[in-house]
């Protein structure tokens, strides 16, 4: 941890900091106490922040066994219009990021175009099973730079299911639709309108429709299978699993016997015979305590597509005997360790290739009730540095209206390489930045930081704090508050830009100060969409699928698999969501 040697005016506080967040739990009555005082949701808030947090509850943790992807990422819900994508530190699962301004959120995780990192993830408006809205890319200046949805659909745009980036930079994501479709045959009218589905490849930089050569791997959850459809043809090369599974089982019917599964993908892989798939195999509808024997597991397959066998690699079951009968994901990591999602129970477990698990943590409790917007749909891991474009902020309790025996909140959401903090006060905000008027510095701790000014003579009207990186740089400052006005702002930036006194002759190249005017006080403001192309750099850190192929939880574009298990008649639709309205669904969960 780094701390500036100060010749300073005033005696420098080294001031023992508090963690604001909440710790990690790991007593499960506890934690049970909480959630059900909390209606189901354990959550934080904090003072220098309106974020909603999570509050973990830890079954295991070996930390020298995980994966070391730094981050995890998480799409959660906190209430109305408050769905938002996360990013905690994959050391401590402390909050780093969180953007809580959408109706839901799904599939939050770093992908790579053109050779730099993004942080994506679906927004949008969802129905029971389906829905419409974006994918959204932020650069790690958190500039939104790709906004990719349906095109040619009507309204419907990209469903929430899938969110999958290609070597070639393209996006696929599944769709719902509607077709004009005569469904006399099962007691409908002629004149229905079906629910279709399917998957567009679109260009991240443009939203144009590819047509691809490759051939896609398409999972159907109702159906049970999965298939490879041919790109030009749109027919299924293969199907495995289903009523029409075409692959001998090598593994006693353990291979082949998936069923109600998400997020098939096809492991990148240098191997000709063999091609590797991973997915969640919900393996039935049933979420709770497992009966008799657990069904829901993390599944690698290995398949010959040409001697039509497949083969059990490994399959991981939940190291608290529960089934999960919706949503989930599986994530294979760098090191091989597998991190996996377990959707309706809001629990993550990474296992070890050998399948011991090494790290089992909640959000909620698990093997219970169901809870709408208590899940956790993909749980993944990766690396990402966030440099946000808004500064930090403060708030402080200040009983003496000064800094005597003031308590200093700060955080600053998104940003990934603050190892401390560095209080400055002043009685004159205008020459606030001097580093003469720096009295504490406290590492960083947990998202929000607490730092008590306790001590003894130091009483100044007007506070700042810099966030400063582990070589002791300034990388940005809050504004300036006014402890005898209630820590109201003062409505001026700090411009702190160093904690050290100018050097003399060559000035060193420092970091630029952000001296934005008067910032937000929300902390997270992206900005508007803007189709740039972005600049490469950086390196490839995370795997994505194999050329062409993806996967999706996803109903084939080839077949209407879905003619009489539901219709409707010709309504009006909503913009988002199809609306429920006039409905006739007999099952549309997801
Ligand atoms: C868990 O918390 C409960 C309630 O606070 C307490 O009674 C119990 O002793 C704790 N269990 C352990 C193992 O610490
Ligand atoms: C092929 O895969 C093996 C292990 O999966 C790896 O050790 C080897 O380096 C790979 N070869 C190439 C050419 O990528
Ligand atoms: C900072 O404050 C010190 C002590 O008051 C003063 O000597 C110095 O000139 C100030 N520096 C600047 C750049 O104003
Ligand atoms: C990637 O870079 C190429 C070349 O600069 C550009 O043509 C393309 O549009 C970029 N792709 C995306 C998705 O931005």
């Amino acid at each position: 941890m780094y701390f500036s040697s100060i010749i300073s005016a005033v005696a420098l506080l080294f001031t023992p900091s508090v963690l604001a967040d909440v710790p990690l739990i790991t007593n499960a009555t506890e934690y049970i106490d909480l959630a059900n005082s909390q209606g189901g949701f354990p959550s934080q808030t904090f003072r220098s922040s309106a974020i909603v947090a999570p509050i973990f509850f830890v079954n295991k943790w070996e930390k020298d066994q995980v994966d070391d992807a730094p981050f995890v990422f998480l799409g959660t819900v906190y209430g109305e219009w408050k769905a938002g994508p996360m990013i905690f530190d994959a050391r401590d699962m402390s909050l780093i990021y969180a953007d809580q301004r959408y109706e839901n959120t799904y599939t939050s995780n770093v992908h790579i175009i053109n050779g730099s990192r993004y942080f994506a993830f679906w927004e949008g408006g969802h129905t029971r099973g389906h829905a419409n809205g974006n994918c959204l890319f932020f650069d790690e200046d958190y500039n939104l730079r790709y906004t990719v949805t349906a095109q040619g659909l009507g309204d419907a745009e990209a469903d929430m299911h899938e969110l999958s980036v290609t070597k070639d930079d393209s996006v696929i994501f599944s769709t719902y639709f509607n077709i004009p479709y005569d469904c006399s045959s099962v007691g409908g009218p002629d004149n229905a309108l079906l629910m279709d589905s399917g998957f567009q490849e679109v260009d991240a930089a443009t939203n144009r429709v590819l047509t691809d050569d490759g051939n896609y791997l398409v999972s159907s959850r109702h159906l049970s299978l999965l298939t490879l459809v041919d790109g030009k043809d749109g027919h299924p090369i293969w199907i495995l699993g289903g009523r029409k599974n075409q692959f001998t089982d090598l593994s006693n019917g353990e291979a082949t016997n998936i069923g109600w599964q998400h997020d098939a993908r096809i492991l990148p892989s240098n191997s000709t015979g063999e091609t590797h798939i991973t997915l969640f195999d919900n393996h039935g509808e049933y979420s709770g305590v497992c009966q008799e024997k657990c069904q829901t597991r993390a599944l690698h397959i290995a398949i010959d597509p040409v001697a039509l066998t497949a083969r059990v690699v490994s399959q991981f079951f939940h190291p608290e005997n529960i089934d999960s009968g919706a949503m989930g994901g599986y994530q294979t990591l760098d090191s091989g360790n597998v991190m996996t999602g377990w959707g309706h129970n809001p629990g993550f477990v990474e296992y070890k290739s050998d399948g011991m698990p090494v790290m089992d943590i909640q959000r909620g409790i698990i093997g219970g009730e169901v809870l709408a917007d208590m899940f956790a749909y993909r749980v993944n891991k990766g690396d990402w540095t966030g440099r946000p474009p808004w500064p930090p902020t403060v708030v402080a309790d200040a009983p003496n209206g000064n800094t005597l025996e003031a308590t200093i909140y700060v955080s600053w959401n998104g940003a990934t390489d603050v190892a401390s903090w560095a209080i400055f006060a002043s009685d004159d905000h205008r020459t606030i930045s001097n580093y003469t008027n720096l009295i504490a510095e406290s590492p960083r701790q947990g998202f929000e930081t607490i730092i008590s000014l306790a001590s003894e003579d130091i009483s100044r009207r007007y506070l700042a704090a810099a966030a400063v990186s582990a070589s002791g740089d300034v990388l940005s400052s809050t504004i300036v508050i006014d402890l005898e006005n209630d820590g109201q702002p003062a409505i001026v930036t700090s411009d702190i830009v160093s904690l050290k006194p100018p050097s003399p002759p060559p000035p060193p190249p420092s970091p630029s100060p952000q001296s934005s005017p008067v910032p937000p006080t929300s902390p997270s403001p992206p900005s508007p969409p803007s189709p740039s192309p972005s600049v490469s750099s950086g390196e490839q850190s995370l795997s994505t699928g194999t050329l062409g192929v993806m996967s999706g939880s996803v109903f084939s574009v080839v077949g209407i698999f879905y003619a009489g298990a539901f219709y409707w008649r010709k309504k009006a639709r909503l913009r988002r969501g199809h609306g429920e309205e006039g409905y006739r669904m007999v099952d549309m969960r997801d």
